[in-house]
């Protein structure tokens, strides 16, 4: 079916928020994963560095590439050509300099097109917010757990579950907004706290584990449609068993194989008219 709708910019994300209309986001890592999305009409698709354990099968995010990252972008620009697509710059890719920051994420515009970059981090990381915004570069922070930084937290833990840890989000959340990003994502941080941020801050403020007052959703695509096995965050809502339903497919394949009910006559392909019974006269030659 073909996509009708206007490619999603800033200005419309800002206008969902002012509007009080939801904002939907995924993530994406691959070409036919971000098609369905676009279909589906997702207004916002993440190339999360999430993809080490949802592709490549590491144990966490720190060993993700720039490079693994801009292939990957690549691929979902192509197929969503109207979401509004980020960037998620990995481990090391703008902690070391304001100079590494803004040529990395410059690549992902550069090489991908994607629209935005998004960064973990909050006060401490606001030099480098704001070099990459003086390059022209949207930028979404990203605060709340902060898996980059998980050995930090003490493991992959929910944030501002007290008054002071709440304190210190609502610091970062509103640097973030002063510095000039223009979107905020809460991850793992309670409602009340997320709500109170959200309303504060002009930008929309997304939330992935971080209640329903935020202005938007994200959640791992590879959780939602239940492909990934690892773990499951608390957060998770699972809408499909995609696990089950390709395992099942492949079992049935493996059995058809070995009983020799696949491949039948219908998926072969046949000779031309007449050339059957000349290949059998053919074939005496080799007897
Ligand atoms: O990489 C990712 O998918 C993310 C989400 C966990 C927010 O950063």
């Amino acid at each position: 079916m073909a996509n009708t709708r206007k490619k999603v910019s800033i200005l419309d994300l800002r206008k969902m928020k002012e509007r009080g209309e939801k904002i939907t986001w995924l993530t994406a890592y691959d070409y036919p994963t971000a098609q369905f999305a676009e279909e589906a009409g997702l207004e916002m698709l993440l190339v999360g560095d999430s993809l080490g354990m949802c592709v490549y099968g590491y144990e966490g995010t720190i060993p993700v590439t720039m490079d693994q990252c801009i292939v990957h972008s690549e691929a979902v620009r192509r197929a969503a050509p109207t979401a509004f697509v980020l960037g998620d710059m990995p481990f090391m890719s703008y902690q070391t300099s304001n100079e590494d920051a803004v040529a990395n994420a410059g690549r992902f515009l550069k090489e991908a097109g994607v629209d935005a970059v998004k960064l973990e981090g909050g006060l401490r990381i606001i030099p480098r917010i704001r070099a990459i915004l003086d390059a022209g570069i949207v930028v979404c922070g990203h605060i709340g757990l902060t898996p980059q930084s998980s050995g930090q937290l003490g493991g992959h833990k929910a944030q501002g579950r007290t008054v002071e840890s709440a304190r210190l989000l609502i610091e970062d959340a509103l640097a973030i907004e002063e510095a000039g990003a223009q979107l905020l994502l809460l991850e793992a941080v309670p409602p009340e706290v997320a709500g109170f941020i959200a309303k504060k801050l002009t930008i929309p403020v997304l939330s992935i584990g971080a209640g329903p007052y935020c202005d938007g959703q994200l959640l791992i695509v590879s959780d939602l449609i239940g492909q990934f096995q690892a773990f499951t965050p608390k957060f998770v809502k699972k809408y499909a068993n995609v696990a089950q339903v390709v395992t099942d497919a492949m079992r049935a394949y493996v059995k058809d194989v070995k009983d020799e009910a696949f491949p039948t006559d219908e998926y072969c392909y046949h000779m031309l008219k007449g050339e059957s019974e000349k290949f059998k006269d053919m074939i005496k030659d080799y007897e």
